[in-house]
């Protein structure tokens, strides 16, 4: 018989940081609630086939009444830390006038973390522009990017003594790419050269936000939220393959990447994007203000993507990571790359059909440290899994989702091993909340919510991680 080493805990890097996540639309409902107006979020549900089920962000999970209880939650658990989004149409409605009540919520926000030693992390975009912005034009206007650094000032102003971690934009790839391309996302626009020209106003709007933040709040460490991921061929021996995987790349990764680690668009994607007039929206200076030095760099991680050349497998995307229901007809966020095509490798999914191999994280996370030299220290700004809980009369015991969870933390432990400098995980999400174009139906929570009642309920996956949080380690 072969000894058998006692197994240990894999303990994690003293200081690194354990956390939860969410964002405003996705919990506080309240949508009419002192002063807030409408958001493109708000719109785009009204859209007869937009959202799965016909689900609104109208209720949500009660948030916005129920903050000071979730905090509790919060500190229950044992989190020293939790990611959240502001409204920007609770705080500044159009882009102009301040909303002094929905701005006070924030504060109240940032006091009660504060008081119970959980350390805020304040993303200032997560998906809800202002109705009346993209009724000018939206994101694919240069002018957006300044009404954002508009709403960076007033919020900094005000929290920027309590408020020391700031994530400027979330996963700015789905709110160009997949809500001005795809239209699965709001706006649900289908005009390429629209997401092109947002992807670089986003880019702008965080060069812009991170200048204001430095100004304001100095002592802040800033950052961005990307949603990188790795882009297999699905032959590799097929040039057409290998084609379509640089090409995903590009649009996914790089056209993010490049110009913030690097200060310059990836040169194939300027080619690529030739046509839809990448350049023109580019001017001078502007790459300056997206490459300002960075604190920290957020990942949000959830699968890999394997894709095939032209005319290869079925028509339609399998795109997993942030991807709707695909219930309704949607356009391409695979600018000029209409026809590569989504494949599945039949590993074991979440209900979204996203599949689940938890080393990719490592890979992913190696290769931007090889690729980036000064890779700013990452925090894992997101990761988690959606699965059809069973509620029983003695909890949730989600098996899959503790599953899912500690095989990515194993993969992170093994990325810190490889030498990337990884400082923080934030779990997706706090509380099963709206998922975006799949409505209320996918569940991402470690703690459970009952939508008619609201009542919450720590899953199996809850008390797991926050034995993990306690003693900074994967238990054995
Ligand atoms: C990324 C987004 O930031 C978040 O809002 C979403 O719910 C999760 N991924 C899961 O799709």
């Amino acid at each position: 018989m072969t000894h058998m080493a006692p197994s240990s805990a894999q303990r994690f890097p003293d200081g690194f940081v354990w956390g939860a996540a969410t964002a405003a639309y996705q919990i506080e409902g309240a949508v009419d609630a002192d002063g807030r107006t409408p958001s493109i979020w708000d719109a785009f549900c009204a859209i007869p086939g937009a959202v799965a089920g016909g689900d609104t962000g109208e209720r949500a999970v009660e948030h916005y009444h129920r903050m000071p209880d979730d905090v509790d939650l919060i500190a229950l658990l044992g989190l020293p830390a939790y990611r959240f989004s502001v409204s920007w149409t609770r705080v500044m409605g159009d882009g102009d006038a301040v909303n002094a009540r929905g701005l006070d919520f924030y504060d109240r926000l940032v006091d009660a973390l504060t008081a119970r030693g959980i350390e805020p992390w304040l993303t200032l975009y997560h998906w809800d522009l202002p109705q009346a912005l993209e009724a000018k034009g939206g994101w694919a206007e240069r002018d957006t990017a300044h009404r954002l650094a508009d709403l960076t000032e007033v919020v900094a102003t005000r929290l920027g003594d309590r408020v020391r971690h700031w994530v400027t934009l979330n996963e700015p790839f789905c709110s160009s790419f997949i809500g001005y391309a795809g239209g699965e996302h709001a706006p649900g626009r289908r005009e390429p050269k629209a997401a092109v020209a947002a992807a670089h106003h986003l880019l702008l709007a965080h060069g812009l936000s991170t200048r204001t933040l430095r100004s304001v709040a100095p002592g802040s460490r800033v950052g961005i939220a990307l949603n990188p991921t790795t882009i297999l061929p699905r032959d590799p021996g097929n040039d057409d393959d290998r084609a379509a995987a640089v090409l995903v790349d590009g649009l996914r990764n790089r056209m993010f990447l490049d110009p913030l680690l690097r200060g310059a668009y990836p040169a194939d994607m300027l080619t690529h994007l030739e046509p839809f007039g990448l350049a023109d929206v580019v001017d001078d200076g502007d790459l300056d203000v997206i490459a300002a030095p960075l604190d920290l760099l957020g990942i949000n991680y959830y699968d890999e993507s394997v894709v095939s050349g032209r005319g290869d497998g079925p028509a339609g995307s399998t795109e997993g990571d942030d991807g709707g229901p695909g219930r309704h007809v949607v356009g391409s966020p695979w600018v000029g790359a209409e026809d590569v095509r989504f494949h599945s490798r039949g590993l074991p999914a979440t209900t979204q059909g996203w599949e689940i191999r938890p080393d990719g994280l490592r890979d992913l996370l190696v290769r931007l440290h090889a690729d980036y030299p000064g890779l700013p220290p990452v925090y894992v700004t997101e990761n988690g899994a959606a699965f059809d809980d069973v509620v029983t009369v003695d909890g949730i015991h989600d098996t899959d989702r503790l599953d899912y969870v500690r095989g990515h933390l194993r993969a992170l432990a093994a990325a810190i091993d490889a030498g990337v400098d990884v400082r923080g995980y934030f779990a997706w999400s706090l509380l099963d909340n709206f998922e975006w174009a799949w409505g209320y139906a996918k569940r991402f929570g470690i703690v459970h919510v009952d939508f008619d009642t609201q009542e919450r309920t720590i899953k199996d996956s809850g008390h797991w991680y926050a034995t993990v949080a306690a003693s900074n380690a994967i238990p054995a």
